[in-house]
């Protein structure tokens, strides 16, 4: 995935610019920066929820401009939320049903029959097995604990055919016991060649995780770096305000 000079400007401010960045596949890039730093926006931009009035986005050799958030889906590009969004009624073998049925490019409906030997019931089911939910596969979702609802997300962009990955700030809001599971969840997904940008605030959580960390800072990409380069960084460790990396 390659950004140029991605910028989004909107009533008169810059809340993001000139953002030049080149993630390879299968790598997995970590993006932090303190609150209100752009890090979403760069997310909606890359997922096509927001259009950038600066720049473009190629994925795969393939301009993203003019291509909203399904199509982009549909090339590869899937995302999470910041906050969770699943449905609660609806058991995390539905929503991984409905991902690998979209993907097929049918009308999703989450009552449509499948049969055991349909193909976007064998991808949901192996999404399903695939974040460790196998067990919880028919609970309604609104009966699982919060880190087991992040992993529906993550099978759904399985189930999705999804290649590269967007997560914005996978752990929030998940029992701090509950992070190194899903830590080892995300070094999975890498598997197979997948590409992860992932937005997290704490540097100790992707720093065993991530080849390189992206610092966003009032819009700007400050730096982007190996971890360790980042964590002694001057500037990144000042804009941190003496907060731990
Ligand atoms: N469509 C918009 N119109 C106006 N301001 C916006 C818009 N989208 C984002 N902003 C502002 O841009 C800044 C960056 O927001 P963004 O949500 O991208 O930050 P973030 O880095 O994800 O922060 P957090 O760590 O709190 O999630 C914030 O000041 C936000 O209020
Ligand atoms: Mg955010």
């Amino acid at each position: 995935m390659r950004l140029s000079g991605l910028g989004f400007r909107v009533g008169g401010l810059d809340i993001l610019q000139d953002v030049d960045l080149e993630v390879a596949q299968g790598e997995c890039l970590g993006v932090i920066g303190p609150n209100g730093a752009g890090k979403t926006t760069l997310f909606n931009l890359l997922s096509g929820l927001l259009t950038p009035t600066a720049g473009q986005v190629e994925i795969e050799g393939r301009n993203l401009a003019g291509l909203g958030p399904a199509p982009r889906a549909r090339l590869g590009l899937g995302r999470t939320f910041q906050s969770s969004t699943v449905f609660a009624a609806l058991s995390p073998l539905d929503h991984a049903r409905l991902a690998a049925l979209a993907r097929a490019g049918a009308h999703p409906h989450w009552w449509a029959r499948l049969r055991p030997g349909d193909p976007a019931q064998g991808l949901a089911v192996e999404a399903v097995r695939a974040v460790g939910l196998e067990k919880l596969a028919d609970r309604p979702v609104a009966a699982l604990s919060h880190g087991d609802r992040r992993k529906v997300e993550l099978a759904i962009l399985l189930a999705g055919g999804a290649r590269t990955l967007l997560l914005d700030e996978p752990m929030a809001g998940v029992n701090r016991e509950d992070v190194p599971e899903l830590v080892q969840l995300i070094a999975r997904l890498r598997q197979g060649g997948r590409t992860v940008l992932m937005v997290e605030h704490h540097m100790a959580v992707v720093m065993g995780l991530v080849d390189r960390v992206a610092v966003l800072h009032h819009g700007r990409l400050l730096t982007c770096g190996t971890p360790e380069e980042v964590a002694s960084d001057t500037t990144v460790q000042a804009v941190y305000l003496g907060d731990p990396l």
